[in-house]
């Protein structure tokens, strides 16, 4: 009995079938998140956070960019928190400026660009949000470039500009 019925083919066929459909149905979104992924400046970094979020497997683009978008107020909210930190613990004049600076960039970060990028997103006005995530990345250049290379925020701040980057090429891809 080498010889598989016609009907036990069918079952085979049919199961392979369906189990190939099974396992393809949550990769079309890894597909997504790679694909846009890939048309950012930085993939690796642009994958890490989209799936760290859970809402990335079932995320169109916009969804994507949304996630986004709340990496950057989550990074912005705790770099304010440091920025207070250090404003305590420093007595030099100049570097308090500078750290009074920041903390007045990375607010505007959190209070107008973040809500600037949710809404345009929401009103499907991908422009508008590009504009956000790009002044964004220039607080984070300007707060970087007032310690004059001594600057206590170097990570923070890179990573702002990554993040915020990798977010308005997101928001480009539905132009
Ligand atoms: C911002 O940081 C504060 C202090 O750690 C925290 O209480 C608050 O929940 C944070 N907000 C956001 C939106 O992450």
């Amino acid at each position: 009995m080498t010889k598989l019925k016609p009907l036990a083919l069918l079952a085979i066929i049919l199961y392979t079938l369906i189990v190939t459909s099974h396992s393809t149905n949550p990769k079309s979104n890894t597909n997504l998140i790679h694909q846009t992924c890939k048309h950012t400046p930085n993939y690796a970094i642009c994958i890490k956070y989209l799936e760290a979020d859970p809402r990335s497997s079932t995320s169109d683009v916009t969804g994507l960019a949304l996630i986004m978008v709340d990496v950057i107020k989550t990074k912005a909210n705790s770099s304010l928190n440091k920025i207070k930190h250090l404003i305590k613990g420093t007595h030099e004049p100049n570097k308090k400026e500078a750290l009074n600076s920041c903390g007045g960039r990375y607010r505007a970060i959190v209070e107008a660009d973040v809500p600037k990028c949710v809404a345009a997103l929401k009103e499907g006005d991908p422009k508008f949000a590009e504009d956000g995530a790009n002044d964004a990345a220039i607080e984070a250049t300007a707060c970087e470039n007032g310690f004059f290379g001594k600057s206590p925020l170097s990570d923070d701040n890179i990573a702002m500009q990554d993040v915020a980057a990798i977010t308005a090429t997101i928001v480009k891809q539905l132009l």
